[in-house]
């Protein structure tokens, strides 16, 4: 436990948006050399509090003290200036330029000329991504790159922009074992030369195990912060949530064992799927009424995957039939008239920000039914039972989605399928970014989508999503499928001895 005076002290935050108050009262304090975890449900108040610190919301009542003096940043340039760096929720990187520019995003080393000095640059980028493990040429274009790996690069940008104080909105979420390793290798190494840390995470095993001190918020107040290694997972669970934490305790910590398949023919089968080197020869099926866990590092091509079943990428060879007739895949609309649905990772692209929340249930349904004009009132209504259903929160259809916390926002990504479901749903992480409690009500809403026979595809680089909701488990590296799991007892151990 560090003892280090505070470099950061925030004494009874108050935050309000319109009329939902995110912050109340909420004291705060970060000391030097110090990770400290942070939790709390979707929307408790966690990123809202780091955009303050960061200097994001300027308007906040409270008082702010950075190294003991009484300080008021009016931006995000007032907080860098001051030492504070931040990896956001949601990424915020500029795609159409280089790795090697985002990495020095407003910091490119100037030469004696006034130009930016490319090779320099070019070369630092590729050192510091070295430092977490990450190869990657630093001459690629941004936008190419698997959100996985963005995430790393914007980590990279500010773990290495030389701030005090840093701190990572759930920057793990997208990241495999080893990454999130690396990662807290780095972490660690910061802290020994006094840094502070805070990091947000929904994986509270990680929480604890790099954190020193954890802080937990529930409903815009903090309701507890402790020394890690005086507290544990059904402690932390129960604070958060303030019921018990042990029925939500994820299962997979122990044995899951799988049920044995229904002897239905399958709804979607794949034949032989190559693509590059990203798809090598992959056979799989799934059934009505079945979950279908892909399981894979990330770039093991379950991207690709996806995105082949989508009809978005084109395979080189290969055969796809959905209730035994073969679908050529040519587009994504060919494939939605095959019945199959698709929710990519970066649900961003498919969320409409600016429009409020009914809109982004009823979106997908207005094509379904475009000969149908749906009344306004109906659309609400139909939204309101989903939101009611999923517990998004705020539960007021008619606010912007720009307004919800990220869960919550992932939540509405999810509710439109509940009214017009698919034959086939193909989910990329589809609890990612989301608490405990968040992730029990999406499990739930797959189950329901399962018992009510739609074949279902959950691909994640996460163990715990895949067996917390898949009846069986392929398991994809380098592009072939390396095993599968049916039938059989399983674990994360097990998964991530073959992935
Ligand atoms: N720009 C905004 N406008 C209006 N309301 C907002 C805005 N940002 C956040 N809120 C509200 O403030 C509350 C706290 O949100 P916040 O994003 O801080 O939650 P969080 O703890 O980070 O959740 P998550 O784990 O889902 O990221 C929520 O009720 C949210 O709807
Ligand atoms: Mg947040």
């Amino acid at each position: 436990m560090p003892q280090g005076a505070p470099v950061l002290e925030l004494h009874g935050i108050t935050k309000s948006f319109g009329g939902v108050e995110a912050l109340r009262g909420v004291d705060f304090a970060l000391r030097a050399g110090e990770i400290h975890g942070l939790v709390g449900e979707n929307g408790a108040g966690k990123s809202t509090l780091m955009k303050i610190i960061a200097g994001t919301h300027a308007d906040f009542s409270g008082r702010f003290m950075l190294d003991g003096c009484e300080t008021r940043f009016r931006s995000s340039r007032d907080a860098i200036g001051a030492g504070i760096a931040m990896v956001h929720q949601e990424l915020s990187v500029a795609p159409d330029l280089s790795v090697a520019e985002n990495v020095f995003l407003g910091t490119q080393p100037i030469g004696r000329l006034g130009l930016v000095q490319w090779r320099r640059m070019t070369r630092e980028a590729g050192e510091q991504l070295a430092r977490l493990g990450v190869d990657i040429d630093p001459r690629q274009r941004m936008g190419d790159l698997p959100i996985g790996l963005q995430q790393l690069v914007e980590i990279t940008r500010v773990l290495f922009s030389g701030a005090r104080i840093v701190i990572l909105d759930e920057p793990t979420s997208a990241l495999s074992p080893p990454e999130v390793e690396r990662l807290f290798g780095v972490l660690r190494r910061l802290r020994q030369e006094g840094r502070s840390m805070v990091f947000i995470s929904h994986f509270i095993d990680d929480i604890l195990r790099v954190s020193d001190v954890v802080t937990v918020f529930r409903n815009g107040r903090k309701v507890a912060e402790m020394p890690a290694a005086s507290t544990d997972k059904g402690q932390l669970i129960h604070a958060m949530i303030g019921r018990g934490g042990g029925e939500l305790e994820e299962s997979y910590t122990h044995d899951i064992v799988l049920p044995r398949p229904t002897a239905e023919p399958p709804v979607l089968r794949v034949a032989r799927l190559a693509l590059g080197r990203s798809l090598r020869d992959v056979s799989l099926d799934v059934r009505p009424g079945e979950v279908l866990g892909v399981y894979g590092f990330m770039g093991s091509g379950q991207l690709d995957l996806a995105r082949v079943l989508f009809g978005k990428l084109k395979p080189e060879r290969g055969e796809l039939a959905v209730g035994g007739r073969t679908v050529r895949l040519r587009s994504t609309a060919s494939a939605r008239r095959a019945g199959i649905a698709y929710v990519p990772e970066s649900r961003r692209s498919m969320l409409f920000h600016q429009e409020p929340i009914y809109k982004n249930v009823s979106i997908s349904i207005l094509d379904r039914i475009s000969s149908v004009l749906l009344r306004p009132s109906r659309e609400r209504a139909i939204a309101q039972r989903q939101v009611q259903q999923l517990q998004i929160r705020p539960p007021r259809v008619e606010l912007d989605l720009g307004m919800l916390s990220g869960g919550n926002q992932q939540k509405v990504g999810l509710a439109k399928w509940l009214t017009y479901p698919p034959k086939v749903l193909i989910l990329c992480e589809p609890t990612r970014g989301m608490d405990v409690g968040a992730k029990t009500d999406v499990a739930n809403i797959i189950r329901e989508l399962r018992s009510r026979g739609l074949a279902i595809i959950v691909l994640s680089t996460e163990p715990e999503t895949v067996l917390s909701l898949a009846d069986r488990i392929v398991v994809l590296k380098r592009g072939m499928v390396v095993r599968e799991f049916v039938d059989e007892t399983v674990s994360k151990d097990r998964l991530l001895q073959v992935a």
